[in-house]
């Protein structure tokens, strides 16, 4: 039920930390990948390298860096995105009444404020702790503002109480947590949007083992579809035949040919975006021959004929509302080639790329995007994932609202 999840375990300064880590094993056994945070005063219960040995991957802690040059300041941000659910276990008094205050001085914390996908909170601590009004009203609080709350067992505390206050056996969290992996709906400007996005290459097959084709790994794509994910969007991906990763949270359906894709799109073509960065093929042979052809038959020619413009049919029958994001791709004049997509297709905007550019290009992990309309030319450069971000907040101006 967790296989392929990505769960980031919240660790805080509770006797129970040394749960977390039975826990983390517990996730690992149903097949999910864990990354773990901790607050500074989790670290004295339990060290960091306990959870980084048992995850394999650096333990989170502070927010800075004691080298004070890497990156890692920024992680929360990061972790908060590639997280499937953010389960805070044990999470003390403290933590909590810090979540419901938007503080952020840890890492933890800070990753709470930043992520966008479902938080889980077990709040685990003494009894008379637990029944406290503050508790409880930080408690009802966290509920209102969306947080999950695993109300914790009743049963003998480190106190020598027996009372409400135990962290529950990791198979109730571990069942709590993949319950709401599958009902949770990501909040953002795009929630309630369907957006359908394809990606990757196309292949036109002459016979059974031979096509033509380019070299798109769909990179592009999948980043747009993660990013309209990331914003609410009910995203289906629809995915050439590439071999890049698509993170399981997206649903994909598979083409091969330009004809398929064609079929797809049709089934799909009210959405309320359509992003097509899929590198279609505008030629197929006319003839798939049924059987290899044979090298000794003489020397074959290949008649071809134009595959439909998927994007301009979309163009064609664009409804009120309704947004279409096309893609470019030139050796040659980028932005007038791009600008006369735009109008040819009755596309809203065109990301034209070229292959000419330093770093960017099919199957490069960075890209430079110039992001057209009639009367305004943006550029965005970097990591395709980070471009893909960008160009969706200037679209839906994301930036203006802050
Ligand atoms: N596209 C499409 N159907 C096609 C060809 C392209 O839907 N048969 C879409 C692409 O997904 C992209 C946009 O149209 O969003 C532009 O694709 P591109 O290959 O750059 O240009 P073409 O329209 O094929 O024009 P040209 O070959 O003249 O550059």
């Amino acid at each position: 039920m967790l296989a392929g999840k990505r769960i980031l375990l919240g660790v805080t300064g509770g006797i129970a930390a040394y749960k977390a880590a039975f826990l983390l094993r517990e996730f690992q056994k149903y097949g999910a990948e864990v990354r773990v945070t901790m607050t500074p005063s989790a670290t004295r219960f339990v060290g960091t390298e306990t959870f980084a040995a048992l995850s394999r991957h650096e333990v989170a802690v502070d927010v800075f860096n004691e080298d004070g040059v890497s990156e890692s300041w920024t992680k929360h941000i990061y972790w908060g995105e590639w997280a499937d659910i953010f389960v805070i276990a044990p999470c003390t008094a403290n933590t909590l009444a810090k979540i419901v205050h938007g503080q952020s001085d840890s890492m933890l914390t800070s990753t709470v404020l930043a992520a966008r996908c479902p938080i889980l909170i077990c709040p685990t601590m003494d009894g008379e702790m637990y029944e406290s009004p503050a508790v409880s009203g930080n408690l009802e609080q966290a509920r209102k503002m969306g947080f999950y709350i695993l109300e914790p067992a009743t049963g003998y505390l480190a106190s020598g109480l027996d009372a409400k206050g135990r962290l529950p056996e990791p198979e109730k969290i571990l069942q709590t947590a993949s319950e709401i992996i599958k009902k949770h709906k990501i909040q953002g400007p795009l929630t309630g949007k369907r957006v359908v996005v394809s990606a990757g290459s196309t292949r036109e097959f002459i016979d059974p083992i031979r096509f033509l084709s380019n070299p798109s790994s769909g990179k592009m794509g999948i980043a747009m579809a993660e990013a309209a994910h990331l914003l609410g969007g009910d995203v289906i991906l629809l995915k050439g035949p590439v071999t890049t990763p698509v993170p399981d949270r997206i649903l994909v359906e598979n083409y091969i040919s330009a004809s398929d894709l064609f079929e797809l799109v049709k089934k799909h073509a009210d959405a309320d975006i359509i992003i097509m960065a899929a590198a279609v093929a505008d030629f197929r042979p006319v003839t798939k021959h049924q059987h290899k052809v044979k090298k000794d038959n003489g020397m074959p020619s290949i008649e071809l004929t134009r595959n439909p413009d998927i994007l301009e049919w979309l163009g064609s029958r664009k409804r009120d509302g309704q947004l279409l994001i096309g893609f470019a791709m030139e050796t040659e004049n980028l932005v007038d080639n791009a600008r006369a997509k735009l109008t040819k297709k009755n596309a809203d905007w065109i990301c034209a790329n070229s292959v000419s550019e330093a770093a960017s290009g099919f199957d490069s992990d960075t890209n430079t995007i110039h992001l057209i309309t009639n009367y305004s030319e943006t550029v965005f450069s970097g990591i395709k994932q980070d471009v893909a971000k960008e160009i969706l907040a200037h679209i839906f101006d994301l930036n203006q609202k802050e």
